[in-house]
């Protein structure tokens, strides 16, 4: 079986590497499908945040969580994932209108995705990780935590509400909670 001579190395190196070339185009391909029909794409946002500091001042403090609409009419949810709950642990969000999602983390890194959306990125301490996105459908999505973060791990799990847009009401202040 052993190969007699140079060329037939060649002959087997080349079947080889055209072999792999068309394995790697294969993932090329399927990485381009993903991210052009389906916008799902790596997180590209970096800002960073203080981990030890998030909770007394600036954007992720208690009465800041949640969603809000701003006087642009963007629909920001801001929710702090911790060990081992999301705070707030349902958020309101309407279907059909540009959302984006923005997560910070206090302690360790968390991962989040929405069941059956393109909603799925790392939660690093030290970082805001922030998704746009678009619901399509309305209801009660699950939203667990996707990377292990310690013993409570299995019991992090969040909701996100999506409501078609006529039912996305919010107050005075902007604001939209599942408990309302
Ligand atoms: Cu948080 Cu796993």
């Amino acid at each position: 079986m052993a190969a007699t001579d140079e060329a037939d190395v060649v002959r087997t190196e080349l079947r080889w590497a055209a072999a792999m070339g068309g394995v790697v185009t294969l993932i090329f391909a399927a990485i381009l499908y993903a991210a052009l029909t389906m916008h799902i794409n790596p997180p590209s946002n970096i800002e960073v945040i203080d981990p030890k500091t998030l909770h007394l001042s600036g954007e992720f403090t208690e009465s800041n969580l949640g969603t809000r609409v701003g006087a642009d009419g963007a629909v920001v949810a801001r929710i702090v994932a911790t060990q081992f709950m999301f705070v707030p642990d349902c958020v309101v969000l309407p279907a059909e209108r540009k959302v984006t999602l923005r997560f910070a983390s206090p302690d360790v890194m968390h991962g989040i995705l929405v069941t059956g959306t393109n909603v799925n990125t790392m939660v690093v301490p030290g970082y805001v990780s922030q998704v746009h996105t678009m619901f399509r459908t309305t209801g009660e999505l699950l939203m667990p935590c996707h990377e292990y973060c310690g013993f409570g791990h299995s019991q992090m799990l969040g909701r996100v509400r999506v409501v078609p847009p006529d039912q996305f009401r919010p107050d005075a202040d902007g604001r939209v909670s599942c408990g309302a």
